[in-house]
Formats: C-alpha cells, sequence, structure tokens
C-alpha cells in the first residue's frame, strides 16, 4: 500500500483510549471483547502512527483498579512510545449516581461531587500536559419535560464551567475547555443539543473566553444538521479548540463509525474545511470499533481512521489543485461572497438610488451542479 497514506506524528493524529478500548456491550447485548489494557493500546496506537491519545479519568482503570498504579504505567507507555496527553475529560455519565445528571441533576449533592471528580482529574491532565478539556452532558438532560427546569439547569450548567475555569486559572494550568454537544442519547433530550445552542450558551458564561467547543460529526448529523456547516461556524466564531472524527449514516442512533465510514462526501468537504480553515488542533476520532469485531479488527478499525482522513486530505488538495475546478469556482462567484456588500463609508442613498437589472440577476445561473461533480469526481478517484 502507498506510503503517501502512512500517518505520522506531523499529522496529530489522537485517539480517545475509550474507542479503541470499548468492549462493544450494548443496550442489547454483552461485551464482546475483553478489556484492553490503556498501555497496549498507547503501544499499538504508536505503532500504527497516532500522534496522541485522551482518556476519561475511569478509562485508565480498566485493567489495573489501583489509580496510582495505572497512572504509573500509562505515564511509563507514554515516555517509551513519546505519545502525548493533548486532551482529557471526565467520565460523568456511567456510574448510577449520573442517572439524573452531573452538573444539572436535580440532587445538590450530586452536582458538587461532580465538579470534585472534575476538579481532580483537572489536576492528572494538568500534570500530564494537556490544554484541552472536554464535556460532554450525556446525562445533563431529561425523558420528561416536567423533571427537568431547562432555566434551572442552564443556570446550574453555567455555575459549574464557571467554577472549574476558575479553577484551572487559580491553579494557573493553561488549559482551555471544550462543550461537545449531542442531541439525545442516552438522555431521551440532552442540554445543549447543537454546536449553535452551545455557542449561545458560551456567550453568556463569565469565562467565555477559556470556553470553545469539541463538536462530533455524528452528533450534528443525529439532529439532521450540516456538519460542514456547524464547523464553519465554529471557526468564525473562533471556538473550534478540538474536534470529534466519526462516521454516522444519518438520523439514527449514534453509531459512531469510523471516520468516514458514513456520510463520505460530507467528510470529503470537512477535511478540506479543516485543513484550509486555519484549523490547527489535534484531529481526534471518537469512534467505536464495531461489535463484530475481535482485537484485529480494532487496531484494523483503528488504521482506517487515519487512512481514511490522509486519502481524503490528498482528494482535497487534488480538488484544489485542478484549473478545472479553479475555473468553476471562479464561474460559480464563489469568492465574490468575500467582498463587503457596501463600499466604504457608503451612503444609504447610494445604495437605495443603484442602478439594477433585475430580469438579467435572476436569469443567471450559479453553475454549482458543475462544480459538486467536479468535487464528487475528484472524491471517486476518477480525476
Ligand atoms: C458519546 C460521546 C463521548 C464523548 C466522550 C468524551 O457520544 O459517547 O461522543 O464519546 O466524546 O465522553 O467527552
Ligand atoms: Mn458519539
Ligand atoms: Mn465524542
Amino acid at each position: 500500500m502507498s506510503s503517501q497514506f502512512q500517518p505520522t506524528r506531523e499529522d496529530r493524529f489522537t485517539f480517545g483510549l475509550w474507542t479503541v478500548g470499548w468492549q462493544a456491550r450494548d443496550p442489547f447485548g454483552d461485551a464482546t471483547r475483553p478489556p484492553l489494557d490503556p498501555v497496549e493500546s498507547v503501544h499499538r496506537l504508536a505503532e500504527l502512527g497516532a500522534y496522541g491519545v485522551t482518556f476519561h479519568d475511569d478509562d485508565l482503570l480498566a485493567v489495573e483498579p489501583d489509580r496510582d498504579r495505572a497512572i504509573a504505567s500509562f505515564r511509563k507507555a507514554l515516555d517509551e512510545t513519546g505519545l502525548v496527553v493533548p486532551m482529557a475529560t471526565t467520565n460523568l455519565f456511567t456510574h448510577p449516581v449520573f442517572k439524573d445528571g452531573a452538573f444539572t441533576s436535580n440532587d445538590r449533592d450530586i452536582r458538587r461531587y461532580a465538579i470534585r471528580k472534575v476538579m481532580r482529574n483537572l489536576d492528572l491532565a494538568a500534570e500530564l500536559g494537556a490544554k484541552t478539556y472536554v464535556f460532554w452532558g450525556g446525562r445533563e438532560g431529561a425523558e420528561s419535560d416536567a423533571a427537568k427546569d431547562v432555566r434551572a439547569a442552564l443556570d446550574r450548567f453555567r455555575e459549574a464551567i464557571d467554577t472549574l475555569a476558575s479553577y484551572v486559572t487559580e491553579r494557573g494550568y493553561g488549559i482551555r475547555f471544550a462543550l461537545e454537544p449531542k442531541p439525545n442519547e442516552p438522555r431521551g433530550d440532552i442540554l445543549l443539543p447543537t454546536v449553535g445552542h452551545a455557542l449561545a450558551f458560551i456567550g453568556s458564561l463569565e469565562h467565555a473566553d477559556m470556553v470553545g467547543l469539541n463538536p462530533e460529526v455524528g452528533h450534528e448529523q443525529m439532529a439532521g444538521l450540516n456538519f460542514v456547516h456547524a464547523i464553519g461556524q465554529a471557526l468564525w466564531h473562533g471556538k473550534l479548540f478540538h474536534i470529534d472524527l466519526n462516521g454516522q449514516h444519518g438520523n439514527k442512533y449514534d453509531q459512531d463509525l469510523v471516520f468516514g465510514h458514513g456520510d463520505l462526501k460530507s467528510a470529503f468537504f470537512l477535511v478540506d474545511l479543516l485543513e484550509n480553515g486555519g484549523y490547527d488542533g489535534p484531529r481526534h476520532f471518537d469512534y467505536k470499533p464495531t461489535r463484530t469485531e475481535d482485537i484485529s479488527g480494532v487496531w484494523a478499525s483503528a488504521e482506517a481512521n487515519m487512512r481514511t482522513y490522509l486519502i481524503l486530505r490528498e482528494r482535497a488538495r487534488a480538488f484544489r489543485a485542478d484549473p478545472e475546478v479553479q475555473e468553476a469556482l471562479a464561474a460559480s462567484r464563489v469568492d465574490e461572497l468575500s467582498v463587503p456588500t457596501l463600499e466604504p463609508g457608503e451612503s444609504f442613498d447610494s445604495l437605495r438610488n443603484e442602478e439594477f437589472d433585475l430580469d438579467a440577476a435572476a436569469a443567471r445561473g450559479y453553475h454549482y451542479e458543475r462544480l459538486d461533480q467536479l468535487a464528487v469526481e475528484h472524491l471517486l478517484g476518477a480525476r
């Protein structure tokens, strides 16, 4: 196989320990794979060309229940392989105590426990050099609209994030927060369900400058939304702090497929945007090797995420470099959208009195079909 698709550290591919380590337990069936030692994951991912790993506090305890020993062997594996930990997060969803949420549980004692649990793992994240801390509020939500006062829940969510942001500042950890939206699953409805909701929430925070987003491909697509547009807007707000790459087929349960194994055309345009849109963070995979796989299939799927990204990156570059595409982009006047609609200092009268041929403008075609077909042909390797 061609070495141009062999990942290197410079590609900055990272994986959650919980991805390759997923034992494939689902609501209908038991685990199909044995637990995976995080130490082994670090070594295998390093061999495959990954740059780093990320973890929930509880992931480190997959095979070694003693926290100090688990951390020590994890650190040793990082030192041996040179893998880094750019991001960490907290498990605020597995334990039954979080059944009504963590920061927004109706139970105040539980809310206080959740904040403490994050503080403790923030200390470890800082020690390991993480610069981003993700908050995925999977249990922050409800099944009944009678059960949750959404306005009070958002007050408590804001209180928790602002408290933890102050904690990070006071300790001088230099960590930024990234909120991860998801519309549903495991709760019937999750708070901050989309990128747009989360952006609006961030604007209300005392420490808004420290808080951005960790959008996940499948989560926006579960809500029928366009992920490339979500990322475009997150970049526009300067809030794309991190990203969870995976695959999803439309509106259904969270599939967490390998990157590109869902909506491939959207994945092509996403890579094009990430490579050209000014995002310089890690390319983080948050996927689940399907339940059918044994351990060899797990490593094949890890490799598939990175290869697919690199192939799409090469395809996106070929698309941009093709003179016919450049000519088609010009014919579609894609660049014209970057020209401000008004002249600098232009008067209202000048705008109002302008001559305009309404029928001629209405008749002009945009030639987007040709442009889209050129993208599809590059994606398919037909050009
Ligand atoms: C999911 C989420 C999680 C989070 C993870 C890190 O749908 O299960 O995507 O995988 O990303 O908990 O915060
Ligand atoms: Mn997911
Ligand atoms: Mn995720």
